[in-house]
């Protein structure tokens, strides 16, 4: 009865009026705002796409896309036979996609190169659950595979571009980004888990650790090592391999894991209750004229 509106929800993120809220002091969503809607120069697949936002200094509000696969953690936790070595590298190959874009607005168009002015966003709370799910854009993932969006950026920070990095500088500069490619790293080693534990043999593990690992090991590389040319150089090297084998090794997802990704997740009543509440907008009442 609602396909329609369906198709049109957004997700919104909103703070309490402040002071009913002395709690919170409302920093987190004026981060994710900041960075969203006014920081990052251009918008990309793999973060989430902020439509409004609101901010008068005492209520604040943002909308997004709604992703109908929810967050990995709770897909993850409902289909862990679905987590296949080919969709840790898709994911893994999606996540260093959005990490570049957030870094140094570097993609495949400009040739994973660093794009002039860029403010060198980083997340700064990567985690299972702050990693969106939805069907993938038809023709442009792979197989059954979903989309991966970078979302909840409460905790995100920039330079700004114009800002000069010294050369000294540079592990305090990129230290919250090359954190974020730690927790990238254990994010899929997490998945690795959920793929370990369920009982199925790695047959090609040592591929799948060694690209792991190399998210983590540029934390310990030392100093010298980190760059933006370092990391950028990591990214790309690793969704070379990544790419290549979530397609080579790639098998389907489950059906129930597939269609959870768009499964219809606000009933026809939840709506109802939404947008025909009691007022001036409620429903004539059947039988009660
Ligand atoms: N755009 C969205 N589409 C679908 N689900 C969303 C979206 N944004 C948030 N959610 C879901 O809503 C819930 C609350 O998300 P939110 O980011 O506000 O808080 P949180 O993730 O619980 O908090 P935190 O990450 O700060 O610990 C989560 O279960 C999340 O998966
Ligand atoms: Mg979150």
């Amino acid at each position: 009865m609602y396909a329609e509106l369906r198709r049109e929800l957004i997700a919104v993120k909103f703070c309490k009026p402040l002071v009913a809220n002395p709690d919170y002091d409302g920093v987190e969503l004026e981060n994710e705002i900041h960075a969203l809607t006014e920081a990052l120069p251009a918008k990309h697949p793999r973060v989430i796409e902020a439509f409004d936002t609101y901010d008068d200094g005492h209520i604040q509000w943002l909308t997004t896309r709604y992703m109908t696969g929810g967050d990995l953690q709770c897909f993850v936790n409902k289909f862990p036979w679905a987590v296949s070595e080919s969709l840790i590298w898709h994911i893994g190959y999606q996540i260093a996609e959005g990490l570049a874009h957030l870094f140094f607005g570097a993609n495949a168009a400009n040739n994973m190169s660093p794009a002039a002015g860029w403010p060198c966003i980083f997340h700064g709370d990567i985690h299972l659950g702050n990693l969106f799910l939805g069907p993938a854009v038809s023709g442009k993932s792979l197989g059954n595979f979903p989309d991966l969006v970078l979302a909840d950026f409460g905790e995100s920070d920039h330079y700004p571009a114009s800002e000069q990095v010294p050369v000294t500088g540079f592990v305090t500069y990129l230290s919250h980004h090359v954190r974020d490619l730690y927790n990238a790293g254990k994010a899929l080693e997490e998945l690795l888990d959920v793929l370990v534990v369920d009982g199925r043999t790695l047959a090609r593990d040592s591929v799948l650790l060694d690209g792991i690992d190399r998210f983590g090991a540029i934390r310990v590389e030392g100093p010298k090592k980190v760059s933006k040319e370092g990391i950028l150089k990591l990214l790309s090297g690793f969704m070379i391999v990544a790419d290549e084998q979530r397609r080579k090794y790639y098998q389907p997802m489950p059906a129930d894991a597939a269609a959870s990704l768009v499964a219809e997740k606000v009933s026809d009543g939840d709506l109802e209750m939404i947008f025909c509440r009691s007022g001036s907008h409620s429903k004539p009442k059947k039988g009660k004229r």
